[in-house]
């Protein structure tokens, strides 16, 4: 039995609790969880179970999806301190961030810690989608990567990112970029590239093509698939844009339940020499 169901069987009926999310997210001093409307009611108690956990300072209700170019999440803080902005230890690294701003998948936190032990010594890594610094800050400093190219759209997740480069010490190797991937992101100069988003990857992957050094390398492509096409779509679409080139197929995985019906899958595909 969860958490959340042992400590508010007193104040729940047996209906209520069933309603229970089966989990919650914590990054950083901030628990998060969805209620459904009929829960709605008790969030009060739902919040003081989650402020009783040690180290929880702040309760927060996501309140919708995440939206926009930028990926914002939508939360509304419930209990205890108005602060959103935490730092999140995760894989021996530290990301700063503000959970109210931008978004830290909770659920991605295997893929990684996968993606970092992938990279072998002097690759470059161009990572298009780069947020905080999810994969980029793992990879500098579990790998030993010669360059990694962090592209960030969104200012303010760009803020942290530079921030997170600061405070994990991988300068050196990490070059923030700010601005669309599509234009910012270097041409002909990758082994590996990380497409982390979901939504509009796809139209993304001719570009992402055109990133790999000429010898070719790897695509971590990310896409949210409806389950019964959950590998068969993103691998046309990887396919597809790599039109003349060979395409090998290293691995395909499910990472979560994006919504009821839909799968998040990651595939790794090498593209062979242009
Ligand atoms: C869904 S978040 C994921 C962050 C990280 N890759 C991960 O998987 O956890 C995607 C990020 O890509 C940024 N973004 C969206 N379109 C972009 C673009 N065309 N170029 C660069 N960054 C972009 C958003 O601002 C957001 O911070």
């Amino acid at each position: 039995m969860g958490y959340l169901r042992t400590a508010l069987r007193d104040s729940l009926t047996a209906e209520e609790l069933e309603l229970l999310p089966s989990g919650f997210d914590r990054i950083g001093h901030v628990a998060i969880l969805a209620l459904p409307p009929q829960l709605l009611p008790k969030s009060a108690d739902v919040a003081r179970a989650l402020m009783r956990l040690k180290g929880v300072r702040t309760v927060a209700l996501r309140e919708g999806p995440i939206v926009g170019r930028y990926r914002r999440p939508q939360l509304r803080v419930i209990a205890g301190e108005q602060v959103t902005e935490t730092v999140h230890k995760e894989h021996g690294c530290l990301f700063k961030l503000d959970m109210a701003q931008v978004m830290f998948a909770a659920g991605n936190l295997h893929e990684r810690g996968r993606i970092a032990k992938l990279v072998r010594p002097g690759e470059v890594v161009v990572d298009m989608f780069a947020g905080i610094g999810q994969f980029s800050i793992p990879i500098a400093k579990h790998a030993k990567p010669r360059a990694v190219y962090a592209i960030e759209l969104n200012p303010t997740a760009y803020r942290y990112l530079c921030e997170n480069i600061r405070i994990n010490r991988v300068g050196p190797v990490v070059n923030p970029l700010f601005g669309d991937c599509a234009e910012v992101a270097p041409r002909g100069a990758a082994d590996r590239v990380i497409m982390g988003i979901l939504h509009v990857a796809g139209r993304y992957l001719p570009i992402a093509v055109q990133v790999l050094k000429p010898a070719g390398g790897v695509i971590h492509y990310h896409e949210s698939v409806p389950t019964p096409l959950r590998f068969e779509r993103p691998v046309e679409r990887i396919a597809a844009a790599a039109a003349a080139r060979d395409v090998e197929i290293l691995g395909r995985r499910v990472i979560k339940r994006f919504a009821p019906g839909v799968d998040h899958v990651v595939i790794d595909a090498r593209i062979g020499p242009a």
